[in-house]
């Protein structure tokens, strides 16, 4: 089974096969837009990925500046964006140096999804310093800044996954002044071995043999957007 390192260099595909089963009642789109309008504004997004975050307000905005260390997953975001070329940049960017390099190029607002966290967790030594980077490297970009991170899957009540991740929002609310939404973005599968297959593959093997138990081909899940 790939690491999560090897899924972003290699696996875009199987990544993609994921994220189209997640949030599958739209709540997160609903919220996002509830909380922010995001038409006619020029965005920054770190972490792209397969660009499943861009499709959410890609249609309002007036430019967007696509930003992730993989290339190869930036490479699916282009495939999966395609009608939108004309306003979407793609760009190969670090989180940590997204500020210095980013800061002169005029953004309403900066968004990321799910990426914020793995940089937290590899650099756990120094989370406090860690977050301070990224957020101050935010506020240099934009004057808004979106953050979506998870509160768990498959799990019943809204919780961070782990201890660095507790560290990580407890920061964001209680230093960095940021408000949180809890958003329920659970995944809808066609089969149970679809269920099992493709949670396993990105989850590991203990979420395949989990998902295997609930036998249920909703998969429950909580989502955070903290917003500033
Ligand atoms: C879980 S995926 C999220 C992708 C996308 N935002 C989404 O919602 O599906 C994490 C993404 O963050 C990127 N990433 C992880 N660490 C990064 C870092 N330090 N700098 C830039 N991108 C990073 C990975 O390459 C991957 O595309």
């Amino acid at each position: 089974m790939p690491s999560m390192f090897e899924i972003y260099l290699k696996h875009a595909d199987r990544y993609d096969e994921l994220v189209t089963r997640e949030d599958y009642k739209g709540n997160l789109p609903a919220t996002l837009h509830r909380l922010y309008d995001f038409t006619g504004k020029r965005v920054v997004e770190l972490g792209t990925g397969t660009g499943r975050v861009t499709a959410l307000y890609i249609d309002l905005v007036s430019e967007a500046l696509c930003c992730d260390r993989s290339v190869h997953m930036l490479q699916r975001a282009k495939e999966n964006l395609a009608a939108f070329t004309d306003k979407i940049v793609f760009k190969q960017v670090e989180n940590l140096g997204a500020g210095d390099l980013l800061a002169g190029y005029g953004a309403d607002t900066v968004i990321e999804g799910w990426a914020f966290g793995h940089t937290v967790s590899e650099h756990d030594a120094d989370i406090d310093g860690t977050v301070d980077a990224l957020v101050t490297g935010c506020r240099r970009i934009a004057g808004k800044t979106i953050i979506i991170e998870s509160l768990g899957t498959n799990v019943e009540i809204p919780s961070p996954p782990n201890n660095d991740l507790l560290q990580f929002y407890t920061l964001l609310e209680e230093k960095h002044g940021f408000s949180r939404e809890v958003v329920s973005t659970n995944y809808w599968f066609e089969t149970l071995e679809d269920a099992m297959r493709i949670m396993g593959f990105f989850f590991g093997e203990e979420m395949g043999k989990a998902v295997a138990e609930r036998g249920s081909l909703v998969i429950p899940e909580y989502t955070g957007i903290w917003y500033r």
